[in-house]
């Protein structure tokens, strides 16, 4: 895909990796991992299975809000944690910094 010169670039830092990715914003957060190498992975890819759990240490407001089955699911495997999100459910906006919380 061909990117606009005007296009707005956002960095996604993963801490378990001590690596940066560089994409356009406006992604969803499970594609951009599939097309890099990530230390986040996936399941279900539907707020099922929590494969892709995660904390957002930096620019959780730059993602898009939580989703209804999200929501469940965080409320069982992350209570207490406003950091947590699932990278299945999110569109990034923004920059952030992540680190896995997923059992591995
Ligand atoms: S991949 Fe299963 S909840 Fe995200």
């Amino acid at each position: 895909m061909k990117r606009e010169d005007n296009a707005v670039t956002v960095n996604l830092y993963f801490e378990d990796t001590s690596k940066t990715i560089t994409v356009e914003s406006g992604r969803r957060f499970m594609e951009i991992c599939d097309e890099y190498d990530s230390p986040v992975f996936f399941g279900c890819r539907a707020a099922s299975c929590a494969t892709c759990l995660v904390e957002i240490t930096a620019g959780l407001e730059n993602l898009t809000p939580i989703t209804p089955d999200e929501e469940v699911l965080l409320s069982i495997l992350a209570e207490g944690n406003p950091k947590a999100r699932l990278a299945c459910q999110c569109v990034v906006n923004g920059s952030i910094a992540v680190k896995v919380l997923a059992p591995s």
